[in-house]
């Protein structure tokens, strides 16, 4: 009996290796993807419907849950890149960012993570947020 739940242990752990082994690939694969170069100053041009959300100090939206918004300035820029790519392809799953960067292109993505990389005080409010 014990030894039959050690075999069902093993076939589950097995699963969860090879899930994590498709993951490591397609996490490699993206990084890849990624040295395409981004441009501060285009990205600059291209935040205007970001910062609705992610320039206000604590700003929660309330829909589909309250999420709080994560910071962009001074994220590094392989990491915000990244993101947007999960967002864009389905990886990443919050419906409105998905709905925003399955909008952008490849150099979109790109120029925004540079501009979002090099600003580290985007946000200008004076009000008191969460950030
Ligand atoms: C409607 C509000 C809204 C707008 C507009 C918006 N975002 Fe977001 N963004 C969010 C929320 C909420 C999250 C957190 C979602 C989650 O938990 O996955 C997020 C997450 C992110 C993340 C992941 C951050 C992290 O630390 O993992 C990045 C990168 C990002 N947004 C970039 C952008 C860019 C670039 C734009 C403009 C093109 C943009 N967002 C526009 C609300 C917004």
């Amino acid at each position: 009996m014990i030894q039959e739940k050690g075999k069902i242990l093993d076939m589950k752990l097995q699963k969860v290796l090879s899930v994590l082994v498709i993951l490591l690939l397609f996490g490699v694969e993206s990084m890849h993807a990624v040295a395409q170069d981004g441009n501060a100053e285009a990205g600059a041009q291209k935040n205007a419907m970001c910062q609705g959300c992610h320039g206000i100090p604590g700003f929660r939206t309330a829909y589909p849950t309250v999420y709080t918004v994560p910071k962009l300035g001074g994220q590094n820029a392989l990491y915000l890149a990244n993101a947007l790519r999960a967002y864009k392809s389905g990886g990443r799953t919050h419906p409105g960012m998905r709905a925003i960067a399955s909008a952008l292109s490849d150099q979109d993505i790109a120029d925004l993570a540079a501009y979002y990389s090099e600003n580290k005080k985007i946000i200008v409010s004076t009000e008191k947020g969460t950030e």
